[in-house]
């Protein structure tokens, strides 16, 4: 840690001397943000025929799997150097095992080809591995009966996430995403990757993912909300800082690429923390549907001015310690930079 300046022992220290000017400024600043360093979450919907408003996340949209408009989104980023997606699907049909996330049919599968045969390696493709939006039940782990009551079932659940991620991997995805918070989730994929040839495959792995109320207008957009009772029992508490260290140990020794933390915003402490802790791990942060939406409803009113709101936000994410930032304002964030 730095001494701390205080003018009692530098008298002649004044700070304001660093911010006499902009260039000044920009030339101390610790943190920069990098376009390159942000993904973009992107809704392709099997039941839409060409792109359609999300009400729930304003200024977004679903995309059909095989759409022009699909590849030109893509494009758009590119050209200001958002080269990183994170595709989540919503299938035109729902079962107890959420049989559509590992059909070659399903929504992602369909437009991770897509995307390949039109633009070929250029995008960074992630893929979410989960079938919360694919389940009639809505849960993120299959449902089970034990003596009586009804639970998220952890270990046959894993057999459902390694064929999801053998059928991502086959058609297209340069990263997998599970972010179901089973445990062994990180092993049972990295063990059916490799066993199917796709050893190049990464994971990019939702290690730290409270139960938070912020992913409210997310859930709604997937139609993936649990049908009965909650996720409490596989997210974290959010009461608990020092368990995340744990959760990201356990994933990096299991063999995750990349690690995340989610939701970024109310979660700055822990982001911070495991940067201490795991600095030879690329960390990523998920500025989740709430805040998206908080952050929206604030520039609507008035209350937040749109370039230099999300500019702080974004720089505040990095700051704390996160490598990568998942945010819904990825193409604002890199139109502003662009300027
Ligand atoms: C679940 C999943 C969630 C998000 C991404 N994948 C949340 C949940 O329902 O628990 C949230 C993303 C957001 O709110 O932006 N597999």
């Amino acid at each position: 840690m730095n001494p701390i300046y205080t003018s009692l022992r530098f008298p002649y220290t004044r700070p304001r001397r660093l911010r006499r000017r902009e260039a000044i400024r920009d030339l101390v600043a610790q943190v920069s943000i990098d376009p390159r360093k942000l993904v973009l979450p992107i809704f392709i919907n099997d039941s839409v025929s060409s792109p359609t408003p999300i009400n729930a996340l304003k200024g977004h949209k679903y995309y059909p799997p095989q759409s022009k408009e699909l590849i030109e989104l893509i494009q758009r980023a590119l050209e200001l150097d958002v080269h990183s997606f994170l595709l989540f699907g919503i299938p035109s049909f729902k079962d107890s095992i959420g049989s559509a996330a590992f059909s070659r049919e399903g929504p992602i599968q369909k437009a991770l080809r897509f995307i390949r045969s039109e633009l070929n390696d250029e995008p960074i493709l992630f893929a979410d591995l989960c079938i919360c939006s694919y389940t009639d039940h809505g849960h993120c782990g299959l449902i089970m009966n034990k003596n009586g009551s009804i639970v998220i079932d952890n270990d046959s659940t894993l057999d459902v996430y390694k064929k999801i991620a053998v059928s991502l991997a086959e058609n297209g995805a340069d990263f997998v995403a599970p972010s179901g918070m089973m445990d062994g989730q990180v092993r049972a994929i990295r063990e059916a990757l490799d066993s199917h040839g796709f050893t190049d495959i990464g994971i990019m792995s939702y290690s730290v993912k409270y139960a938070s109320s912020f992913y409210t207008p997310f859930r709604l957009a997937m139609d993936s909300s649990p049908r009965f009772g909650d996720r409490r029992s596989y997210q974290m508490d959010f009461r608990n800082a020092e368990e995340a260290v744990k959760e990201a140990i356990i994933d990096v020794e299991e063999g995750a690429d990349i690690i995340m933390v989610k939701p970024a915003l109310m979660y700055l402490d822990v982001i911070y923390m495991l940067k201490k802790v795991l600095q030879y791990v690329p960390l990523a942060a998920y500025s989740v549907s709430g805040e998206y939406m908080m952050i929206e409803l604030m520039i609507e009113n008035g209350y937040l001015d749109r370039d230099r709101g999300l500019l702080e936000i974004a720089t505040a994410v990095f700051r704390a310690g996160a490598d990568i930032m998942i945010t819904y304002h990825a193409l604002d964030i890199a139109m502003i930079l662009s300027r």
